[in-house]
């Protein structure tokens, strides 16, 4: 355990944003980001209709030094102030995390300093909890691009697998829906924003597996639903309707689930985190029913629902101050399980 303050800059690159932030923190105390810089690769991609892996290693690469002297000039600080340097290890595009965590591992032996490798998925998991003094033992929904996960979490670092997506994530059912729309990339915000013009009861899409009594998902069949109802009503359909038929069908599946699994746990804190938990719709839901059946709900503030480096700074923060770092030849892992 290290007592005082530390200073970490960890770097995420593990799809289509480079970001870099400082984040200063001591045990017992809410960490403060000093800085966090996020370079969005979106524009990039949007042409191709997601994401292309070449095209965003190189863009990392060309403007990471970029955002790392950004990130020191916001936060005040200078290469020999920082304590620990830390990058997503995975889950993530191998060509995209080789980019961050070889850069980080370079200003930590150049400085000689401690390297931590962080799980992307435990950034997203701990984001809720950046200015708050303790991650407390709560239940933990991920809902990205990548990643739909219910875990039961008993303090940091120790995190249990209650539920998965058996098939694609909630946000990529998003973005495939969105793409059917003929919405641009991402398909999740735009959807979001469409939806509210439109008839939740309009159309009357699955709720896979909610009924079921296990915690896994499965968002594929509503997808097909959706293209199925595309290709039935054709080109007079309302996008509104569909865009927000089909949303009201993820809140019903993520909530449903969720507050199951709270209730399996025993624990009264459900903390939501991953871009798809920026959605109004269903913090607004989450909020209503979570407070209705007695839980506190913990969602982290905007920007850090989306990729970012502040929460990889956090999860390396509360490790360096555990005494835990990385080896320098450690790998990077495309498919990092978090439990
Ligand atoms: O956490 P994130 O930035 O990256 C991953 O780790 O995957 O999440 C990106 C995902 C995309 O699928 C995007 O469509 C979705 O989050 N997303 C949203 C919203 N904003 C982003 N989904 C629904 N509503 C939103 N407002
Ligand atoms: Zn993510």
């Amino acid at each position: 355990m290290t007592s005082g303050v530390a200073v970490i800059l960890a770097i995420e690159s593990s799809c289509d944003e480079t970001a870099v932030a400082i984040v200063r923190g001591e045990p017992g105390c809410a960490a403060t980001v000093l800085a966090s810089e996020v370079a969005s690769q979106i524009e990039l991609h949007r042409e191709h209709g997601g994401v292309v892996p070449e095209l965003a290693s190189r863009n990392h690469s060309l403007c990471l030094r970029g955002l790392v002297e950004k990130a020191l000039a916001a936060a005040s600080v200078s290469m020999r102030d920082i304590d620990a340097f830390a990058a997503t290890s995975g889950p993530g595009l191998a060509s995209s995390l080789l980019i961050g965590s070889t850069a980080a591992k370079g200003m930590a032996c150049a400085l000689d300093r401690p390297f931590l490798a962080i799980n992307h998925l435990e950034g997203h998991l701990l984001s809720p909890f950046i200015d708050r003094t303790e991650v407390p033992p709560h239940l933990a929904l991920i809902v990205s691009g990548g990643h739909t996960l219910l875990l039961d979490v008993k303090g940091p670092g120790i995190y249990q697998k209650l539920g998965g997506t058996r098939d694609d994530a909630a946000g990529e059912a998003y973005d495939k829906v969105g793409k059917m729309l003929g919405l641009p990339y991402p398909g999740g915000p735009e959807i979001e924003k469409v939806a509210r013009n439109g008839d939740c009861r309009a159309f009357d899409f699955p709720r896979s597996m909610l009924a079921d009594p296990h915690l896994d998902f499965s968002f594929s069949g509503l997808k097909t639903a959706v293209l199925y109802t595309l290709q039935r009503e054709g080109t007079g359909v309302s996008v509104a309707d569909v865009a927000a038929s089909f949303q009201q069908s993820v809140i019903e599946i993520l909530v449903g689930k969720t507050l199951r699994a709270a209730r399996t746990s025993g624990r009264r804190t459900v903390a939501l985190s991953g871009g798809v938990s920026l959605n109004k719709a269903l913090r607004a839901a989450f909020l209503t029913a979570g407070s209705e059946a007695g839980y506190e709900i913990v969602t982290a503030p905007p920007a850090w629902c989306t990729d970012n480096a502040a929460m990889i700074a956090f999860a390396a923060l509360l490790r360096h101050l555990a005494g835990e770092s990385s080896p320098l030849d450690g790998d990077i892992h495309p498919n990092l399980p978090l439990a």
